[in-house]
């Protein structure tokens, strides 16, 4: 069997396969799928405060994906501590958690909270800073988008955290790559990318949108040529690791994020298809190692020939 293993942010992943946060939920996925399979388990966003999230629908189908606004809705982090990381301290998956905010002090305070937290410290492996959500009006894709702004919520949140960071750019902006140098320059232990483009669907009867909110962000396989294409930019810009993100649906998919420069890879649309999917996924890049005679995934990370 060839080596999966892979380190990212100074974690060490038993392989380079995560869910994308708020597309898979541990506890809903109990006898369904095992997430201890997972290199790495990343639940919901959390913020500060308890959100209740955007209007309804808060999900349509579009060709090839979805679009989604969901606002961040989730129960804040009091609630996080107290009652899901004591559920996921029992299993032995390396936990990431996202963290997101619309100011840079309740990104930084989130994170100080994490680190007050014994049970965080022990089981919490790195912060995934969001500053890319594509449905909040403040603190999102606009930090993600912005060289200086991104660089600015990480120093912040660097000089409180006591895990490594991650953090997860924005495919909405021309200078996705600077926004990457910036962050590595302001801290980062690792970039994850993309997150969901700006899309919006209209019913053509009621003539109103098909998101309540009216738009939000496009995901699945419609998107995934622009983000292995995102991935490979950065990560020849970058010496940090990178994870990729967008679309993946199978193994092959996850192979050529790898393959652009990617160290670890997230699914996240592919999982309302099926919940199971993450595992196939995982078997499959071994068995394409295996095929092709590779002892370890390391062998063909950023290995596209041009
Ligand atoms: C939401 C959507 C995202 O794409 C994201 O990165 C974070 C949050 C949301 O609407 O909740």
């Amino acid at each position: 069997m060839a080596r999966l293993a892979v380190e990212i942010a100074g974690i060490k992943l038993k392989n380079p396969v995560m869910n994308a946060s708020g597309t898979f939920n541990a506890r809903d996925a109990e006898g369904i799928m095992d997430i201890k399979r997972l290199g790495a388990y990343i639940p919901k966003s959390i913020t500060l405060h308890e959100r209740t999230g955007n209007p309804v629908p808060r999900i349509c189908e579009t060709p090839a994906g979805m679009l989604n606004s969901i606002g961040l809705e989730n129960k804040g982090l009091g609630s996080f501590l107290e009652t899901d990381l004591p559920y996921l301290a029992k299993t032995t998956v390396p936990v990431i958690v996202s963290v997101a905010g619309e100011t840079i002090d309740e990104f930084a305070e989130t994170v100080a909270g994490l680190g007050e937290n014994k049970l965080a410290l022990k089981i919490v492996k790195a912060i995934e800073i969001n500053i890319s959500c594509p449905n909040i009006n403040r603190g999102g894709a606009q930090f993600g988008s912005q060289p200086d702004m991104a660089s600015l919520v990480t120093a912040e949140v660097r000089l409180v955290s006591k895990f490594p960071l991650i953090v997860k750019l924005t495919p909405n902006t021309g200078v996705f790559v600077e926004a990457a140098k910036a962050v590595e320059e302001a801290g980062a232990d690792a970039i994850s990318l993309i997150n969901t483009i700006f899309g919006m669907a209209i019913d053509i009867e009621t003539k109103r949108p098909k998101i309540g909110r009216g738009y939000g962000g496009l995901s699945g396989p419609a998107i995934r040529p622009i983000a292995v294409k995102m991935v490979y930019d950065v990560a020849r810009a970058v010496d940090i690791p990178v994870i990729g993100i967008g679309g993946i649906m199978e193994a092959g998919d996850a192979i050529e994020f790898l393959l652009a420069g990617a160290t670890g890879v997230q699914v996240g649309t592919a999982n309302f298809v099926d919940p199971t999917i993450m595992a196939r996924i995982i078997d499959g890049i071994s068995a394409y190692l295996e095929a092709g005679g590779y002892e370890d995934v390391r062998e063909i990370i950023g290995k596209v020939e041009m």
